[in-house]
């Protein structure tokens, strides 16, 4: 099969790229170096719900997972200090750190990494002799300035200085955001680590993608014109969708973190709590679910460490869609006492359709054929 070397748009020279059915990145037993008994990985940005980070490199390796704290007060941006941190808070553990696992764009923020913290990172891992995985399965998604940049880049522009971590760097990616084909379970690993491509190639033999598969993915691939225009109106399509959810929540007096990048958004609703805690986070959560019926998720599951933050994904829905849910989240702010306030702050006039919470909201939220139709 045609390895993917121009989609994403990754500088990929002199790494190896296995292709493998996307899966956990570690294996039962496997960890990038077998010197340690205990594996323990940094976190930045992990993601909900339930930290999909946890389920897929915890449960069935054992490795430990220690979050990186970020916050709001500089837009939830990794720094040198919060990787310190991490990695004080890892060995007062007495755990072994092996790795910086990072999502870039990030799930749940929705932002690309600046150049500047990119290098930052890497020159963390180079400096601690650890390795750093990058997993950019959103890198095609990044619809507004700044532009996504790999880590590939960064380590290109180190010139001589990336030879020292070079082979400690690598990239996770799968079709299954930026091409929309999760079913396919096709991902890979850009590595120039003899032993993970070792590794990862061994693997692979577990999961075959398949020759029909292939062949596909070989003939869209390898279509240029095709993947060019394809990844610019994917792109055009997440922004507008993106724009309509940020407008929206505005009007109703709810703020988000300014993103360019992913399927989500980042959005502030402390202000609907009844108590700023996690206690209060999970109530709001629950009323949302079950009296709004909207599925967002708490930033709780993903170890933020601020109440109030949920990640609500705008993506997988029609226009029509994600109006219906605005309209019943007006409802829902009105009614509590904060809520309105931040409504009357908006001052900004309600829509002209008034969407009582229905119980049939499941059925309303399915998009139509017709939707889909009109979306095109
Ligand atoms: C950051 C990130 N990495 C990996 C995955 C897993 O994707 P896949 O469907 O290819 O297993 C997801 C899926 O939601 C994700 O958000």
């Amino acid at each position: 099969m045609a390895t993917p070397s121009s989609f994403p748009p990754h500088t990929t020279q002199g790494m190896c790229c296995v292709l493998l059915r996307a899966a956990p990145f570690l294996q039962h037993g496997q960890s990038l170096s077998s010197s340690s008994n205990v594996r323990t990985w940094l976190t930045w940005r992990s993601r909900p719900p339930g930290c999909r980070f946890d389920r897929d490199l915890k449960w069935r390796t054992g490795a430990e997972i220690v979050p990186v704290h970020c916050t709001s007060a500089n837009g939830f941006r990794v720094t040198r200090a919060a990787l310190d941190d991490a990695y004080r808070r890892a060995q007062k553990r007495r755990l072994r750190v092996k790795g910086v696992l990072i999502t870039n764009p990030s799930n749940p923020l929705g932002t690309t990494a600046p150049r500047a913290d990119l290098e930052m990172i890497v020159e963390f891992v180079a400096a601690r002799g650890i390795h750093l995985v990058s997993d950019e399965i959103y890198s095609g998604t990044a619809f507004g300035e700044p532009g996504f940049v790999s880590v590939l880049e960064v380590m290109a522009e180190r010139g001589a200085a990336a030879a020292d971590v070079s082979d400690r760097v690598h990239v996770v990616y799968s079709l299954s955001k930026d091409l929309g084909l999760p079913g396919f379970r096709v991902g890979a690993i850009y590595s120039s680590n003899a032993a993970v491509v070792s590794a990862a190639t061994k693997m692979s033999s577990f999961g075959l993608i398949s020759s029909q598969t292939q062949y596909l993915l070989a003939a869209m691939l390898g279509d240029k014109d095709f993947t060019r225009s394809y990844v610019a109106e994917n792109k055009r399509r997440i922004k507008e969708r993106h724009d309509q959810l940020v407008d929206g929540l505005r009007e109703i007096g709810i703020s988000c973190l300014e993103s360019n990048a992913g399927l989500f958004c980042w959005v502030d609703m402390s202000h609907l709590m009844r108590s700023r805690s996690f206690a209060g986070e999970m109530e709001l959560w629950k009323k949302v679910v079950f009296e709004v019926g909207l599925n967002i998720s708490p930033g709780s599951s993903c170890h933020c460490r601020e109440p109030g933050w949920f990640r609500v994904c705008f993506a997988n829905m029609s226009a029509k869609t994600l109006d219906v849910a605005m309209q019943r989240l007006r409802s829902f702010v009105e009614s509590t006492t904060n809520g309105a306030a931040a409504l009357r702050r908006a001052a900004v006039p309600a829509r002209s359709i008034s969407c009582p919470i229905a119980i049939k909201w499941a059925l309303r939220l399915t998009p139509s054929s017709g939707d889909r139709k009109a979306e095109r």
